[in-house]
């Protein structure tokens, strides 16, 4: 079987990588030549964990190739993936479809044979129907057939949810096509992997609805936690002790300052925009966007709070800048919200990140960029954990507390537990969480 990924970006990228692990001819395309140059390099554009040595071996064996010329790795493909970029459109929040539209005319111009024209990028309901038309409008003679396969990676484990997925949904509109999709899928198949077999638009509403509702479980949690600082009560206990109901399940129970990355706030604003275009509105997700913005600028005013009311003219250490650990994307990050605010209100902000530091270069003026978390922290007013990296989980609270100014610390990933660092002699602010109370 031989396919072409359309789009070597996050999702491009990875599922073009784990097809060919699976023992499927790719070719991956990007118009971009600086990043087609850079993978035939052997260099990795993103950052992810796993993936260039997954890339490299499956480059070796001959699987997997990378190419900016679309025609050839379309006229030999079984199945084309559209894995293009579905940035919410400016201004109005709806996904911008411009490169979807565009590879899909390109492809209809490439088709040789029978092809299933695959769309994994995240796409509004009803998008599948209007690929097939542009590809008709551009090629009447394209054999063809459309198809919708949304991705469920997590950036930071993206290779292990696309090897070990908890289901594959596969929307179709014939068995032939669902039948290639299920031959691409087999290696999974054999893992039992549950495949859900359905129709394109119930297939691209999966994709929204699973987002929007891990979305909305967090801003659940997270409103618990500002509870819990009001009544005393320990949010981590909450979510352990409503977690283990089977019903509700303990995953993405943890409160923080809001979440970010380039798939929830998209496709939320997108799902709530195509539910009104079908006068049905999504008020939930629609609540959920409201109290996620608000909740970054909220953690500002925390942070702000913990420096006694004023960060003017004060120092403060931020350890972490990227939306989630493990990745170097700052798209959506609560650090873009948060520290232009501190800086409004005077402070002057010294920052670390293990991966992400460029990207932060180009998204942030006026911050000290520091090159580890002792650095940023030396003759600080206060230190701010924003990102929960591993490599923050152990550090020296002796050194620390002789390096800050002001023993003051606000950890908004809640890696520290409160007790610990009273009894360490520093003032910790934390989420959902009081030190009156000892973590069982
Ligand atoms: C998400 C979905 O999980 C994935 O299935 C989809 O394909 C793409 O979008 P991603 O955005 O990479 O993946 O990261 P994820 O791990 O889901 O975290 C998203 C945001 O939620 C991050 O800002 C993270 O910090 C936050 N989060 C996550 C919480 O605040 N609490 C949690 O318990 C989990």
């Amino acid at each position: 079987m031989k396919i072409a990924m359309i789009g070597t970006g996050y999702v491009g990228l990875v599922s073009g990588t784990c097809f060919s692990e699976f023992g499927v001819n790719v070719t991956c395309v990007d118009k971009d030549k600086a990043t087609i140059k850079k993978l035939l390099g052997g260099e990795c554009p993103i950052f992810e964990p796993g993936l260039a040595p997954l890339v490299s071996s499956n480059v070796s064996s001959g699987r997997l190739a990378f190419t900016t010329d679309l025609k050839k790795a379309v006229s030999q493909a079984d199945a084309v993936f559209i894995a293009v970029g579905t940035p919410s459109r400016r201004g109005d929040g709806h996904a911008d479809l411009t490169y979807v539209y565009e590879a899909a005319a390109e492809i209809a111009e490439a088709i040789e044979g029978y092809t299933v024209v695959v769309t994994k990028s995240t796409v509004p309901v009803g998008t599948g129907r209007k690929v097939k038309q542009v590809i008709i409008n551009t090629n009447h003679d394209a054999d063809f057939d459309v198809a919708s396969n949304p991705e469920f990676l997590r950036e930071g484990s993206a290779i292990n949810d696309f090897m070990r997925p908890d289901r594959v949904v596969i929307g179709t509109d014939c068995p032939r096509s669902e039948n290639i999709l299920r031959e691409l899928y087999r290696p999974l198949y054999l893992r039992e992997t549950p495949i859900v077999a359905t129709e394109l638009e119930t297939a691209e509403l999966i994709k929204y609805a699973a987002n929007s509702f891990l979305a909305t479980k967090i801003t659940f949690i997270n409103e618990f936690a500002d509870l819990c600082e009001k009544i005393g009560a320990n949010i981590h206990d909450v979510a352990r002790g409503i977690g283990l109901d089977g019903r509700i399940g303990n995953k993405f129970l943890h409160a923080g300052p809001g979440y970010g990355g380039s798939c929830f706030p998209k496709d939320t604003l997108a799902l709530v925009k195509t539910a009104q275009d079908f006068s049905s509105p999504v008020r939930i997700v629609e609540t959920v966007i409201e109290i996620n913005t608000k909740r970054k600028i909220a953690m500002a005013e925390k942070i702000i709070g913990a420096c006694n009311g004023s960060v003017e003219g004060k120092t403060l250490a931020i350890l972490g800048l990227t939306f989630k650990p493990n990745t170097d994307d700052l798209r959506d990050s609560p650090s873009l919200t948060i520290i232009p605010i501190l800086q409004a209100k005077g402070a002057e902000i010294r920052a670390y990140d293990p991966e992400g530091m460029e990207e932060a270069a180009a998204s942030f003026d006026g911050v000290t960029f520091c090159a580890g978390p002792y650095e940023t922290i030396e003759n600080s007013d206060a230190l701010v954990i924003l990102t929960e990296w591993n490599s923050f989980r152990a550090l020296d609270m002796k050194r620390i507390k002789k390096l800050l100014k002001n023993p003051t610390i606000v950890d908004l990933r809640n890696i520290y537990v409160p007790q610990d660092m009273e009894n360490a002699g520093f003032v910790y602010h934390s989420i959902g969480r009081s030190s009156a109370r000892k973590e069982r």
